[in-house]
């Protein structure tokens, strides 16, 4: 890496899969790094245990609070004590509150994972990903697709790097606890099981789609266990859906290093989550994405498939399952796993105001290597 810049890299994130996906680059970063936390995730379940160098309180309120609240506390942080340089990832709120008050304050902005649409306009993460990729000084695409979606929207060539997702090494990295892992599945006796996760919007928050999404997965030929986000368990709860819960498998939110271990070895995947789209390209597992639309459509094939109705999830989890002898399909499409790498030699070329040395950085992909 070129020599350190005079002031720090802040990062700001605020949720579990933020957390995950720049594991790494934090990592890569060391005392540059300064690390703050929003609080949007606040159940313990959903935290790591690292500790950021600041945490901010906003979890819990409504969507216009926390982007608010946490943009003020940024700026007033950055007022006094200025980063070189701000990074994000993500369509999260902790991720668009740090973009506006880079923005205020007048210092550069990187958004890891730009790019992404769904097209969809009911996502308010679909919002947030368009506001940050437009206000971003330098927007890291992780596919070719993500690029043209930027180029479709006006962002020129000069504020893009095909750099690819940091999911890839942070999968590859990450610790697997099996003996977690297995005490999670012990009851299912060695049983082939399914893996759901769920707590989108369109999943969760209607008691009807609840319902039959939760009547659809104990339907299916295998057992589910169903890692339950705390959003999930409260709707279950709210709309009285519990006695539903009795044919799944039912654990709390797993650790990362677990949830890959169980992720693994399970038959097939179920999830509405974005991260696990990519992550089950990059472990090789089978995946049905229990959603009306993806901002991921690279990982669509013959073994990720989009289901929008749960009463469809029974007859494509018995054809996915069929397919287990098989090889997968494909490599992942999200990147060769040195995205990391990439983006920290971007944040300390920013920092250090050398980044003109690369008129398109879009080569950079070749320059360095990968
Ligand atoms: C959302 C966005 C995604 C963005 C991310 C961060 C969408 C659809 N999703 O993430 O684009 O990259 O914010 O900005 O807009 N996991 C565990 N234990 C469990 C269950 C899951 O560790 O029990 C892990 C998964 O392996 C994955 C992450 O948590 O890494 C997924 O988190 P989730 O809360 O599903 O968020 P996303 O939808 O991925």
């Amino acid at each position: 890496m070129s020599s350190a810049p005079d002031r720090s890299i802040a990062i700001v994130l605020g949720t579990r899969p933020e957390e995950i996906k720049l594991s790494v680059l934090i990592a890569l970063l060391g005392d540059q790094a300064r690390v703050i936390h929003t609080g949007q995730h606040y159940s313990p379940d959903l935290t790591s245990h690292h500790r950021p160098h600041l945490q901010l309180q906003v979890g819990g309120r409504h969507r216009g609070v926390q982007i608010g609240t946490a943009t003020a506390q940024l700026t007033e942080a950055w007022q006094a004590d200025p980063p070189a340089v701000v990074i994000v990832q993500g369509d999260t709120n902790a991720a668009l509150a740090g973009a506006l008050a880079a923005n205020a304050i007048e210092v550069p902005l990187i958004h890891v994972e730009a790019g992404l649409r769904s097209h969809d306009r009911a996502m308010p993460e679909e919002h947030n990903r368009i506001v940050i990729d437009h206000l971003a000084d330098l927007c890291c695409a992780a596919t070719e697709q993500h690029v043209t979606n930027l180029w479709a929207e006006g962002i020129p060539d000069s504020r893009i790097v095909l750099t690819g997702n940091p999911i890839v090494e942070a999968v590859r990295l990450a610790e697997r606890d099996h003996a977690a892992a297995q005490q999670v599945t012990a009851p299912l006796a060695g049983q082939p099981y399914v893996l759901c996760t769920l707590h989108r919007p369109e999943n969760v928050d209607q008691a009807d789609r609840l319902r039959r999404v939760l009547a659809s997965l104990a339907e299916l030929d295998l057992p589910v266990v169903l890692a339950i986000h705390p959003r999930t368990r409260q709707r279950v709860c709210d709309f009285g859906l519990g006695h539903l819960l009795y044919g799944l498998h039912v654990v709390q939110p797993l650790s990362y290093s677990t949830f890959l271990a169980v992720a693994e070895r399970a038959a097939l995947l179920i999830s509405d989550s974005g991260g696990i789209q990519e992550e089950a390209s990059v472990l090789g597992v089978r995946l049905l994405v229990l959603r009306r639309s993806t901002e991921r459509p690279e990982a669509l094939g013959e073994d990720c498939k989009l289901v929008p109705h749960p009463e469809q999830l029974g007859d494509l989890a018995r054809e996915m399952i069929a397919r287990s002898g098989r090889p997968f399909t494909g490599s992942s499409p999200f990147g060769d796993g040195r995205a990391s790498v990439r983006i920290a030699d971007l944040s300390e070329m920013v920092a250090t105001g050398a980044l003109d040395e690369y008129t398109s950085v879009r080569s950079m992909a070749t320059t360095s290597g990968g």
